[in-house]
């Protein structure tokens, strides 16, 4: 029976639109070829949208969002928005969609390709056969607190400031999630924060270590940020899966694209809480951004943004096989030594973005016969 799902394809700024274009052809070609097919409607999101209706993201698409079964991201931002006010540039629509959907989990798994150790700046032995899950809380800590902004003392001593702060619940359900993830995986859980420094470091180990009963089978770990930015590159194959606040989860998932190779290669699922017709709110993205330096060039990296709909298939409807298929499509595309510029080396096949995406499409012929 053919399924049909609710796809919002928001494909933004930059390489956004380059790289989206490829998983809709993904899409196409599931609809012929598989049992499932989507219905793809798109919208503005970041510059694109500020240059349409004046700011980031618009009600109705906010409205759509909250309809559809999925929402695919592309990326956001540029630097002909530099000058736009803070609430309306690109990011805010990004700040925005993430926020109204609740999505407070951001998934971001590292995993180290073989046929890309090269690309990597470290050691083959430190990253082989990587395969780590950054767990990054996405709604709440410094990007969204109150106050924040700037003032101006009597003194006429001006100051800029922000606010981190956490519920207990905010830091309850992505840390529940991440001791259900790391029972799913190796058992090991390490929650980072700076409890050394600030109160709601403090707070947040409090309430990670009040859970750890209910997940008695996890080995529980916390680790200072700073530490964890450091081991990260020192020895990543220590961790399993990290959860940890939004800025933290924002560096930290920095560094661990560069350990895969790429930032071109990581993508990410942000999920919300299951609504009363037992829907997740879910959007998927590429970790990168929208790197303006190549925009139209046909040169981006389309894999991370392929992979994310894979986490789509995944975690949004439940189909295991054909997420496992596309990633082993991406495996194979780089066995067979295709590369886009971002995770080039020598003696390997420098390709655009359209031709990785149509190699992914015939790796997918093939092995479906
Ligand atoms: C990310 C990005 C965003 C963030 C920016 C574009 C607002 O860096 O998704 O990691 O800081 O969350
Ligand atoms: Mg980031």
């Amino acid at each position: 029976m053919l399924a049909n799902k609710k796809l919002l394809v928001l494909a933004g700024d930059g390489i956004g639109p380059e790289v989206m274009s490829q998983v809709v052809n993904v899409t196409e070609w599931m609809a012929k070829k598989r049992t499932v097919s989507f219905d793809v409607s798109q919208g503005l999101i970041g510059g694109a949208c500020y240059d349409a209706h004046g700011c980031a993201l618009t009600d109705e698409t906010v409205a759509d969002a909250m309809c559809v079964d999925a929402v695919m991201l592309g990326a956001v931002g540029g630097p002909q928005w530099d000058g736009v006010a803070r609430e309306n540039r690109p990011e805010a629509g990004l700040l925005r969609i993430r926020k109204e959907l609740d999505l407070y989990a951001n998934l971001r798994p590292a995993i180290a390709f073989d046929a890309l150790l090269d690309a990597s700046t470290l050691k083959t032995d430190i990253i082989k056969g990587l395969n780590i899950m950054i767990l990054r809380e996405l709604t709440g800590g410094v990007y969204f607190g109150e106050p924040r902004g700037t003032d101006v003392l009597p003194d006429g001593t001006r100051r800029g400031f922000d606010t981190q702060i956490y519920t207990d619940g905010e830091i309850e359900r992505i840390a529940r999630l991440g001791f259900e993830m790391a029972q799913k995986s190796r058992g090991r859980l390490t929650s980072v924060d700076k409890a050394n420094v600030m109160e709601s470091g403090v707070f947040w180990r409090e309430i990670v270590n009040s859970l750890h009963k209910d997940y008695a089978d996890v080995e529980l770990s916390h680790m200072y940020a700073d530490n964890c930015a450091m081991q990260m590159v020192r020895d990543p194959k220590q961790f399993d899966v990290i959860v940890t606040d939004n800025l933290f989860g924002d560096l930290l998932s920095d560094v661990a694209a560069m350990l895969t190779g790429s930032l071109g290669m990581l993508p990410s699922a942000s999920l919300g809480e299951v609504d009363e017709s037992g829907r997740r709110r879910a959007l998927y993205e590429p970790v990168h951004g929208s790197a303006p330096d190549i925009a139209g060039q046909d040169m981006a990296n389309p894999l991370a943004t392929i992979l994310s709909f894979a986490m789509c298939l995944r975690y949004s409807f439940d189909m295991m096989d054909d997420a496992n298929l596309i990633e082993q499509a991406v495996q194979n595309v780089l066995n067979n030594g295709l590369r886009t510029g971002d995770i080039m080396s020598k003696g390997m096949d420098k390709v655009s973005t359209a031709v990785m995406g149509e190699a992914v499409i015939s790796e997918l012929e093939k092995m479906t016969g």
